[in-house]
């Protein structure tokens, strides 16, 4: 099979927020205890309780956000339960997620595995069992510098600096789990919110980020309406979307259940798209971004019995590599994404087991886009044959993003052949400068679709360095069946201009 990419330098779509590669961590499975925190008096080499190995794997990847505590979990969790001396802090019940909260792990802890791994934090509020009082408290213990009742609480946790938290999430999904509310009701309750947030903006620089949740069009549009005359409240709004409830687990599908999965990504496009355009007929003076603060696979094998755990095969790769180049082309609108979850729950980056780790798939993806962070998108124009998944929807044999680097010297282009039968020759054609040298290039792939990294074989599924000529103005790449393909070149600096 042949594809043509056509990347235009004169066409810039907008800045590539590095937050578009966040992760997020609920209290949920086995994502924070034993994934993320095990205690400072774990055989599991830590640093004061945060897991050495998975730490370092996030700090290598150079993770930009985080988003903590929930999900579900945030709307009935209450910050003062997890900060204080550890042995003060009481064991209190997960309602979601049906296991023991034993505090252990809190704001300072959370705050402290951030700093570690060198992401900023973002913190979701309890808006459907708490507080307006409550929520000011926490952006006070975290943010103030004054000496207050709350700021005395964090010095004596050993922090005397204030944190600087810029982004919260006002709730999550309070049309369900956050409360069962109407949009209008949660609107009422965001203005309430963020009227006295708002106070606190110059806590941290450029003022607080506060995301409110979004929903549906249906949501959204009735949520947006009733929060006019006070938009200036919204800094984003968010998104979640989940996929793959159709095959059986993250190993065991089919080969329809494979395209329809790559069909999905279309699915998500359609749904920024919509969102887009209800943010930008309610505020079209003032950007409101757009949060996909939850997405990625889930898969009926992960039950709440099992705290949600399931494996990552090169599939969710490839699904992850297609919804990123999509969020590079709608990177003008999208501020930042968080997939569901970093570790040993649902779409995660790295598994653990006892003292093992392995980085799945989907962390390998993460790791070939790090040079797309902060760069500038540009006009990426495929032309190969599509086929038609089980519901209809035409699926882009070759999905492909490009971006110049924030210096202006290279190039990255990222290719994903998404046929499971062909290799794909693909001819790629720059436009607006020359290339210079050979490109890094590294590719992602395997035998079988269903390839993943195991305990016992980690690295079934890893990067591996490849070749990509250079021909003219532009690269030719033979990307294997089911592969994803990452060069970067060095260019022409300005000369585009
Ligand atoms: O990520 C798991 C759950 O999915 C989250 O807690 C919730 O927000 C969503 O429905």
């Amino acid at each position: 099979m042949d594809a043509q990419v056509r990347v235009d330098l004169g066409r810039e779509l907008g800045r590539i927020d590095p937050n578009i590669h966040g992760s997020f961590a609920e209290h949920l499975g086995r994502c924070v205890y034993g994934g993320l925190w095990v205690g400072p008096n774990s055989p599991i080499p830590n640093e004061d309780g945060i897991r050495r190995d998975v730490a370092e794997a996030l700090r290598e990847l150079e993770l930009p956000v985080l988003r903590w505590p929930g999900g579900c979990f945030a709307d009935n969790y209450h910050w003062d339960w997890g900060v204080g001396p550890a042995a003060t802090r009481q064991p209190r019940h997960n309602l979601w997620w049906s296991q023991p909260e034993p505090n252990e792990f809190g704001t300072n802890e959370f705050l402290r595995l951030c700093r570690v791994v060198g992401c900023e934090p973002y913190i979701c509020l309890n808006v459907g069992s708490g507080t307006v009082e409550e929520a000011l408290g926490w952006v006070e213990y975290c943010n103030s510098s004054q000496d207050t009742y709350y700021t005395r609480q964090r010095r004596l946790s050993g922090h005397k600096e204030p944190y600087g938290v810029r982004y919260w999430g006002v709730g999550n999904e309070n049309w369900g789990c956050g409360g069962t509310m109407t949009p209008e009701q949660y609107a009422w309750e965001y203005r309430k919110y963020a009227t006295y947030l708002r106070r606190m903006d110059d806590t941290v620089r450029g003022g607080l980020y506060l995301v409110a949740g979004g929903h549906t069009d249906g949501w959204n549009f009735r949520f947006l309406r009733e929060m006019r005359g006070a938009l200036h409240l919204v800094d984003g709004l968010s998104l979640h979307l989940y996929v793959g409830g159709y095959s059986a687990s993250a190993t065991d599908f089919t080969e329809e259940q494979y395209y329809r999965l790559m069909g999905d990504v279309i699915e998500m496009e359609t749904a920024v798209r919509r969102a887009v355009y209800l943010l930008e007929e309610v505020s079209p003076g003032r950007q409101i971004g757009l949060i996909v603060d939850e997405w990625g696979t889930w898969y009926p094998e992960a039950r709440v019995t099992s705290g949600l755990y399931q494996q990552n095969a090169l599939r969710d790769a490839l699904y992850t590599a297609c919804a990123l180049n999509m969020f590079n082309r709608h990177c003008r609108q999208v501020a930042m994404t968080n997939m569901a979850q970093t570790v040993n729950v649902l779409q995660s980056m790295i598994l653990t087991c006892g003292s093992q780790i392995v980085k799945t798939p989907t962390y390998w993806v993460y790791y070939l886009f790090r040079p797309h962070r902060g760069g500038t998108a540009l006009g990426c124009d495929v032309c190969v044959c599509s086929v038609a998944d089980s519901q209809g929807r035409e699926v882009p044999m070759v999905s492909a993003s490009a971006s110049r680097s924030q210096d202006g010297k290279s190039l990255t282009v990222t290719l994903v052949n998404v046929s499971l039968e062909e290799g794909v020759d693909v001819q790629v054609e720059i436009q607006g400068s020359q290339v210079r040298g050979r490109p890094e290039a590294w590719v992602l792939t395997a035998e079988d679709v269903r390839a993943h990294n195991s305990f016992e074989c980690p690295e079934a599924v890893v990067p591996r360095e490849t070749s990509v000529s250079t021909e003219g103005s532009g690269l030719r790449a033979t990307l294997p069946p089911a592969s994803v393909v990452s060069a970067t070149l060095a260019i022409d600096e300005r000369s585009w201009v």
